[in-house]
Parts: C-alpha cells; structure tokens; sequence
C-alpha cells in the first residue's frame, strides 16, 4: 500500500511518544537498599551546577522537561544539595508545578558545623524544595560527621527523613570515608565511581555491601573528562554486544556492572540526556570479563 508523505510525518511526529511508550513497558533495572529492601531505579538525577540556574519560568522549563521525562521513564531518584546554589529551589519549583513529589525518591545533604545550623539547614532545604519530608539527607563530604550524623539520626527517628548517609566526590577523601563507614552505621555512601577513575571499588564499594550499604556513584562521567576521551571514538564490540547505542550508555553500565552499585546519579539536565542515560538501566548488563574489557579500551585511549 502507497504511503502519503503526511502519513510519513505524522509517523515520525509519534516516534519519541512510540519509543517512550516501549521504553516505558521494559522495566528500569532496580536494586535494594540494603537497610530496607526498598527497590531504587538503578540511575537517579544529579543537579550540581546544571540546575543552579535563575528560578525562572523560561530556565525551568528545559529542566522540568528533564525530570518528567525521567518520571514518565521510571526514574525516581534525584541527588541535590543546600550548597548547590539555586538548584534545591527550581527543583522545589518543578516539584510543585508538575505534582511530581510523591513520585521522587529525593535526597539532599547537610554541610552545617554545630547541631542549631544543621537542623536550620534542613528546614531551609525542606522550605526550597517545598515538601514535608526528605527521603535520604547524606552529610555533605563528610563535614563535622560525627556530629551531624547523629542530626540525622534524631531527625529519621521522628521520620522526617527515611534514611541516613554521606557522601564524598574524590580519591584523596576514601580513606576518611572507609573509616565512618566501619563505625557507623549508615544506609547510603555517595562516592565517586567511574569507568577511568576505579579507586572506590577497591575498598569502599565493597566495604558498603558488607555492611549492608547502599551506594549512589556520583561524576561518573567525570563531567566532561570521559566524553573528551573518547570524542571521535566509535563503540568497541563490548558495548554493542551490551546493546549500547551510545557512549554515555557504556560509561554508566560499566558502573551498573558493578553488582554492589545501587544507583549511579549523572548530571542530566536535558530530556534527551535523561533518555540516553536511562536506556543504561535497562537490558544486558556487563560480567566480569566484558567489564575488564571496557576498562581495557578506556585505559588505552
Ligand atoms: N560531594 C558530593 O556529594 C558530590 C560531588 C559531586 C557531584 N555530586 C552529585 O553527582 C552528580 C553528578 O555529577 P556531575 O553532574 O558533576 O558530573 P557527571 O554526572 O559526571 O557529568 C554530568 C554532565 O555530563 C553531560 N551529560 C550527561 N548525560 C549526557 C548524555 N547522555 N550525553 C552527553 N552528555 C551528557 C552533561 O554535560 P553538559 O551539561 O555540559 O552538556 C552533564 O552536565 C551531581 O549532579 C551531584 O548530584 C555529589
């Protein structure tokens, strides 16, 4: 049968709707939280820096885009901070427009010293992101932690927040971590994590599945570090037999491979970066000899 040029069209008017549909039917790869079961979409949001913009309608609006899009995917996690410039009051702002909230898993930090600026801190975050309650408050790398972890434990116990973490970005601070991590107990560890830069999963990721930690990764693009690697690089036969399409896609499987990785959180401010980097969540993930080969081909470049 002939097909009309306007039939073509509107055909390819339907693709992102046909394609999100599809996606939308196969599941997003889910991992437990250790401390208590509850099932994580295995890729959340990041918004440093890209969500720390003017809290203006036209700002926002890409923004929100990028995090309906990530709903209507599957995703729920979403990793902000107080210190992130403006980022918790235009996410607060998305939140309250779209009625998103109770679809979010959405964890924020403290970076206070002393137990008044701490608890004033929570309630501002709480104020900028205009809910009631965090799911997960983690002690911004690791600033007066021992102090403020116990915060955060009074502040989970009157269920303000459900769980309880801390988070560090850099090799120079893994030691300091593995040392809190074998002397509290914790539900989550944010730690940088990727495929160029694998210090945590030699001590620290592994630490975190023996006590029963979750673990978010964080910069594991190394912001722009790993597409400058590989810019003119076509996919190595890895990463097609894992059915990537693309080079954000490898780098954040690569992670996911990692079976003790509950959630790696790349910065995603745009709806088609939310879309590339979810299909990482999905399908084929790598084993132990098609990781070493991907490790392989990065340390090569
Ligand atoms: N101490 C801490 O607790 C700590 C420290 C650092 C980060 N974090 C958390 O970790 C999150 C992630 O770190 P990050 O955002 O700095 O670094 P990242 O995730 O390694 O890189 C994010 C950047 O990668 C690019 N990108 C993302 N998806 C892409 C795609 N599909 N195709 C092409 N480019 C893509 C974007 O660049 P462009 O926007 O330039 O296009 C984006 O800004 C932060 O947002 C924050 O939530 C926590």
């Amino acid at each position: 049968m002939p097909v009309s040029r306007r039939a073509v069209i509107a055909a390819a008017a339907l693709a992102p709707l046909a394609r999100r549909a599809a996606f939308a039917a196969e599941p997003l790869i889910r991992r437990p939280i250790p401390s208590s079961g509850e099932m994580l979409p295995a890729i959340g949001i990041g918004t440093s820096r890209r969500y720390e913009v003017e809290p203006t309608p036209d700002r926002i609006a890409p923004l929100k885009e990028a995090v309906q899009t990530f709903v209507s995917f599957g995703g729920t996690v979403i990793d902000t901070a107080p210190s992130y410039g403006t980022a918790e009051d235009v996410l607060g702002a998305i939140l309250a427009e779209t009625g998103l909230r109770q679809k979010i898993f959405l964890a924020s930090k403290v970076d206070s010293t002393g137990r008044d600026e701490t608890l004033k801190e929570f309630e501002r975050s709480l104020k900028r992101l205009k809910v009631e309650t965090l799911d997960l408050v983690a002690v911004h790398n690791l600033i007066d932690v021992t102090d403020n972890l116990a915060v955060l434990r009074d502040l989970k116990a009157a269920k303000r927040i459900r769980y309880v973490g801390v988070t560090i970005w850099r090799d120079n601070q893994l030691d300091a971590l593995e040392a809190v991590m074998k002397r509290e107990s914790l539900d989550f560890i944010q730690v940088n994590y990727a495929i160029d830069n694998r210090a945590a999963a030699e001590r620290v990721i592994p630490l975190a599945a023996e006590r029963g930690m979750a673990v978010m990764t964080n910069v594991p693009f190394g912001r722009d570090r790993l597409f400058k690697a590989v810019q003119g690089k076509e996919l190595p036969p890895v990463a097609k037999d894992l059915g990537c399409t693309s080079w954000p896609q490898v780098f954040l499987k690569y992670v996911l491979g990692n079976p003790a990785v509950t959630c790696p959180i790349p910065g995603m401010a745009k709806a088609a970066y939310v879309e590339d980097n979810l299909a990482a969540a999905r399908g084929k993930l790598p084993d132990a000899a098609q990781r070493k080969q991907m490790e392989a081909f990065i340390d090569a470049v």
